[in-house]
Parts: C-alpha cells; sequence; structure tokens
C-alpha cells in the first residue's frame, strides 16, 4: 500500500497557474505572504482548497497566518476566513498582520486542542496545514469531530502535511466522517518541502453519514475491511489501477493468517509485554501457541 501511495496525482501546470492568477492575484500578493509564496505548491494548494468567491473557510492550526491571509483575499469581502489556533501568541500576531496588510474579514479563535470552536454546519471549506501531526493523539478525535460537525453538508477538508504517511491520516478521517475525494502523494526525487517530496495534500469531503464499520470507536478496529476500503478509496481517486486494486484485494483475502482482531490484540499484548520485559521469550512463545488454538 505505501509503495502504490508513492504516486502523484498529476497536476495541469496551465491549469494549476490559471487558478493562481485567479485567486491570489490581487496586487503585491506575492510579497505580502513571503512564506506562502516561496512555497513551491502554492499554485497547486489553492487548486485543491479552490477558494471561491463569498465563501466561509477555516485556517485551523493557522499559525502566524501564512494561509490565512491569502484565504482571505479569494474569499473577498463577501466570504470569512477564521483563523484557528490553540497557540495565542499566533492569535495575536495574525491580528498584528491583518491591521498591517488591511484586511477585515478574518475572525480570530483561540482554540481547545481538542475543539476548534466552531460553529455547526457553517463552512464550505477547511484548511489544516501542517498541523495533523501536531494534533495531540489524545486530543485528535475532537479536533476531527469538530471540523466535521462546522462543515455544510458537502463541506470539503483539506489535509497537507510533510510528516508521516497519509495511510494513518485517511484512516482516522474516515473513522471521524469523512470519505476521500482526491490525494496528491510524495515522489522522491523532487526538491525538498513540496509535496513531490515528502508533503502529501488530501481532499476530503464530510461523509452523509459516519462509517463504523470501518474503524468503530469503542471496538476493534476491523483492519482487514480498514484496509479494503482504503484501497477502493485509492482505486476511486485514480491512485490504485484497477488491476493494482484487484492485487490488493487478493493479497488482503489471501493473507496467511485469518483475520481475527481479537487473535491479533492479544498477540500485540502478547509482543509487547515481551518486549517491555514483563514476561520471557519462552512464556511469550508458549502465550502465542495458546492465542492460535481454535
Ligand atoms: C507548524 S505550525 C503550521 C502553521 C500554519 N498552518 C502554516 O502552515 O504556516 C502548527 C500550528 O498548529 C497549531 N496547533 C497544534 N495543535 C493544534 C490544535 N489541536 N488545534 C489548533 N491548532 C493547533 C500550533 O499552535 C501551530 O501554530
Amino acid at each position: 500500500m505505501r509503495r502504490l501511495l508513492r504516486r502523484l496525482v498529476p497536476l495541469t501546470a496551465a491549469c494549476a497557474l490559471g487558478a493562481a492568477a485567479l485567486l491570489l492575484g490581487g496586487p503585491g500578493a506575492a510579497e505580502d505572504e513571503p512564506a506562502a509564496a516561496r512555497d513551491p505548491d502554492r499554485e497547486s494548494i489553492f487548486e485543491l482548497i479552490a477558494p471561491r468567491a463569498g465563501e466561509i473557510i477555516a485556517d485551523v492550526g493557522c499559525g502566524k497566518g501564512t494561509w490565512t491571509l491569502p484565504l482571505a483575499r479569494a474569499v473577498g469581502a463577501h466570504g470569512r476566513v477564521y483563523a484557528v489556533d490553540i497557540d495565542r501568541n499566533k492569535i495575536d500576531d495574525v491580528r498584528r498582520r491583518m491591521a498591517s496588510e488591511g484586511i477585515s474579514n478574518v475572525e480570530l479563535i483561540h482554540s481547545l486542542p481538542d475543539d476548534p470552536m466552531l460553529q455547526r454546519d457553517s463552512l464550505d471549506a477547511v484548511f489544516v496545514n501542517d498541523v495533523i501531526d501536531h494534533v495531540d493523539r489524545s486530543a485528535l478525535a475532537g479536533f476531527l469531530a469538530g471540523i466535521r460537525s462546522a462543515l455544510k453538508a458537502s463541506g470539503r477538508l483539506i489535509i497537507r502535511d510533510p510528516n508521516g504517511g497519509p495511510g494513518r491520516v485517511i484512516a482516522e478521517c474516515y473513522r471521524h466522517g469523512f470519505t476521500l475525494i482526491e490525494a496528491r502523494v510524495p515522489l522522491e526525487d523532487m526538491p525538498r518541502r513540496s509535496f513531490t517530496s515528502g508533503w502529501y495534500a488530501l481532499k476530503l469531503q464530510r461523509a452523509d453519514r459516519m462509517q463504523p464499520s470501518l474503524l468503530p470507536r469503542g471496538g476493534k478496529p476491523n483492519r482487514r475491511l480498514t484496509k479494503l476500503h482504503l484501497a477502493e478509496e485509492l482505486f476511486r481517486v485514480e491512485l490504485l489501477s484497477r488491476e493494482e486494486l484487484r492485487t490488493t484485494w487478493e493479497t488482503i483475502e489471501s493473507a496467511a493468517e485469518p483475520f481475527d482482531p481479537e487473535i491479533d490484540e492479544r498477540l500485540d499484548l502478547i509482543r509487547a509485554a515481551e518486549a517491555v520485559g514483563a514476561i520471557d521469550a519462552s512464556t511469550a512463545a508458549r502465550l502465542r501457541t495458546s492465542v492460535k488454538k481454535p
């Protein structure tokens, strides 16, 4: 799966540049936003977010507002951007930048780690850039649930991150009621700081309903189903060919050990107990045998 994810949904340069010119082309935009302007993926990110005049968008984990201000320009006077961050200093930074750049369509929210404090059903899109991996594990469920409830019915969530593979994030988003629409994932031989080299970007949509069968909140995750669903999603967004999807299905179906979350979890516990020295190797071996008994 990891190998298959290392593909890029190709970009049409002309389209990207056109979109960028349209969306960011306000006077002096490039000088106003030095960090965003230096980002090699700037045009592609905006193409993915696709902000339209009049829309309401949240930049969650906005930091100093690198992306907040270009987004505010893109949605225009009739639109609004919420700049959300748990760090009050960052919120103050954005306030200062708004004042110096004459931006008035941004609202500031000093949020909590597990609650972006956004109004229900109010947003067309949420952008989360270089944040998801900073969100505390224990806060991630609330973080994503808060974003989902703030999105309008078909609202979109764009996640971009340099850290780790997108697989875990896609799975977490599924678990919290999002569907994958598009994925841009790294190629290895491209310049640094580009999602063509390490960064990935995902476009998701608020799903009609939660998908409890995939990763149930309370019970044990059904890993086999998760793999199957993720493979199907990757096929849908054209990251997997039909042939690769078939191979993936067959591999999952014919895995040597039949999938059983109960057994899996007990084996994981034994491995962990052995690793921390709570049980010795022979005890671990004996326990493994007993777990495998029908
Ligand atoms: C690496 S910075 C990225 C800032 C900005 N998105 C950018 O691209 O320049 C990560 C930001 O996420 C914020 N953050 C971390 N966890 C958060 C959470 N649970 N909710 C909101 N913001 C969070 C941090 O305070 C920090 O400002």
